[in-house]
């Protein structure tokens, strides 16, 4: 495969091997592509995914091609097909795309040659961002076998649960939600459970971020409100299991999703899991630039 547009397009051993490259680059190795161009399209805010890549992109010695939709002919009226065609004439070599449009890159796979990364798509999925959250996973257990990860907050709006709770499941962890009811996704297959229930069992805890900006009308409950039901107080991360770790995707509503204190509490690894989304985009790029390169994918 030649593009990375849904964490469902991997096969186990294409999630292994861009690990294991992760690591490898976390552990010193070095790698150097060079000669190449990168075009980083964000049409959605981002600033960790779109640094790191432009940091992994420095370390492997790919140019960047600078995009912002505010300053671009975007404002003009041009779409996102024309776009892409348009970085790809100039001579980009691969394409890393965020948009709010879940499944943009239906509209492009059939006419664009160069590899698209998807970096976020609407409510859809977030794959590099799952592909760091599941090396920071392995690195603290070894194993995703009968790990007991719960996904818990705004499910229903998160690219990133939809990501994770699919390949976690894959590779043989044990997935599960904690939300409230307004913002359960009853048509993904996993149980809910509480949020005290969630702590005193989980062995992962990941908190997503409350999506405001993705919501109609304003909230039926106050920040403290849900807080007290549904986030980490440190009365609950105080029922965690001992070795129990605590992952968030970042921005944090500190105060809402987590106790401020907590957010670099000794379990919490989610300033680790940006460390890692470097090597992991890293590798990524590495695999999508070689020449011939790709990432192996699901027989269909
Ligand atoms: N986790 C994540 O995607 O963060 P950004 O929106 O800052 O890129």
């Amino acid at each position: 495969m030649e593009n990375l547009l849904s964490i469902k397009d991997l096969s186990v051993k294409g999630i292994e091997q861009i690990l294991e490259d992760a690591q490898r680059i976390l552990d010193g190795e070095t790698k150097s592509i060079g000669q190449k161009t990168a075009a980083l399209l964000f049409y959605e805010a981002s600033t960790r995914t779109k640094m790191s890549f432009e940091m992994a992109a420095h370390r492997l010695g790919i140019s960047l091609l600078g995009f912002s939709p505010e300053t671009s002919s975007v404002q003009k009226g041009e779409s996102l097909y024309d776009t892409v065609k348009t970085v790809e004439a100039i001579g980009a070599d691969i394409v890393i795309i965020r948009h709010p449009e879940d499944a943009y890159y239906n509209q492009l796979q059939q006419n664009i040659t160069i590899p698209i990364v998807n970096a976020g798509d609407g409510k859809g999925e977030h794959p590099t961002q799952c592909l760091l959250d599941l090396l920071t996973i392995y690195q603290e257990f070894g194993t995703f076998q009968n790990i007991k990860v719960v996904i818990a907050g705004d499910i229903l709006h998160s690219r990133v649960a939809k990501s994770n709770a699919f390949a976690l499941r894959k590779l043989g962890a044990d997935v599960m939600f904690s939300a409230p009811s307004v913002w359960k996704d009853l048509s993904l297959p996993y149980d809910y459970v509480s949020m005290d229930e969630a702590v005193e069992n989980c062995d992962v805890l990941m908190l997503l971020r409350v999506q405001n900006e993705r919501h109609a009308g304003a909230s039926s409950m106050t920040n403290e409100e849900y807080l007290a039901a549904y986030g980490l107080t440190t009365a609950r991360e105080k029922a965690m299991k001992k070795n129990s770790i605590l992952l968030h995707p970042a921005p944090i509503n500190r105060g809402v999703e987590i106790e401020s204190h907590l957010v670099e509490c000794d379990r919490s690894r989610i300033f680790k899991q940006m460390n890692n989304g470097v090597a992991v985009r890293m590798a990524i790029l590495n695999q999508l630039l070689q020449k011939g390169g790709h990432l192996h994918v699901v027989a269909n």
